[in-house]
């Protein structure tokens, strides 16, 4: 026996046409709200219509904003005014331009316009792996436990867990990665002083899971974005290539407890 409402509605013409009407309603910003995801390339989700749900009612909705710096503004006063960005003229520069937008899904985390070209997103990657490998007695490259696609720069054993900053332990070692399935933005973990900066300057923003406690609990630490875990925006040209990558230094010099980090 078909279910009650379909037998309700083969009577009555309207009713269909108007279930037909928010059904589709609602179905056709669904769809394309799942492109957009798919568009994306794959991340931390599954990247399927399951990985799609699961981001879109599951984790998306419980997402924090992204831009406020009161949190790191709060450390800093506490004593934490270190930074480890080291450009020639001191300061970070005002990014050019309107920052890029962002997609809404809060995983994957990914910049949807502001593309770089081939070119730019090759340099980057070669430059990212060659400061690993300059640095290989403080990380190593082995695929990101975040967002599972692409190579991160891990910490290696010269730095032994007993005497890693909280955020490092909190990534289990992750220091920095790529999304070099999709957009070429990256992904740091910063010190409250360069994360304020970094956001004021308009070079990126936090994820929406920043340093939010529920989400290690509930997910039994496996994921624990520490509160200056940020996504920088990929770099338009060779100028922003130096920029980024000089985030990337200062990552890497901040979670490996103010090492050394050459070029
Ligand atoms: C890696 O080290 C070499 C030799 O010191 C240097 O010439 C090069 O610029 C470094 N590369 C990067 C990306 O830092």
């Amino acid at each position: 026996m078909p279910p009650r409402i379909f037998s309700t509605l083969r009577g009555h013409p309207l009713l269909t046409a108007a279930a037909l009407l928010c059904f589709s309603a609602a179905t056709i910003p669904a769809y394309q709200d799942y492109q957009l995801y798919m568009s994306y390339g794959p991340g931390g989700p599954p990247y399927n219509a399951f990985g799609w749900f699961i981001s879109r009612f599951l984790i998306t909705p419980f997402a924090q904003e992204m831009f406020g710096t009161e949190v790191y503004q709060q450390r800093i006063n506490q004593g934490e005014t270190t930074t480890f960005i080291h450009l020639p003229d001191g300061k970070l520069p005002r990014r050019k331009g309107k920052i890029p937008v962002v997609g809404p899904h809060a995983v994957p985390q990914r910049q949807i316009n502001q593309l770089p070209n081939e070119e730019i997103k090759r340099k980057l990657t070669e430059t990212f792996n060659a400061v690993a490998t300059n640095n290989s007695k403080l990380v190593k490259l082995a695929p990101s436990r975040l967002e599972r696609h692409t190579d991160a720069m891990w910490l290696t054993d010269a730095i032994p867990l007993s005497s890693r900053i909280q955020e490092a332990v909190q990534t289990v070692g992750e220091v920095s990665h790529i999304h070099g399935t999709s957009d070429h933005s990256v992904h740091v973990v910063l010190c409250p002083e360069d994360a304020k900066e970094v956001i004021d300057a308009g070079w990126g923003q936090r994820n929406g899971f920043s340093g939010w406690k529920p989400v290690a609990t509930l997910t039994r630490g496996n994921i624990n974005l520490p509160a200056t875990y940020i996504l920088v925006y990929a770099p338009r040209n060779q100028e922003e290539i130096e920029v980024v990558m000089e985030l990337v230094r200062a990552s890497l010099r901040y979670m490996s407890g103010g090492a050394e980090v050459i070029s």
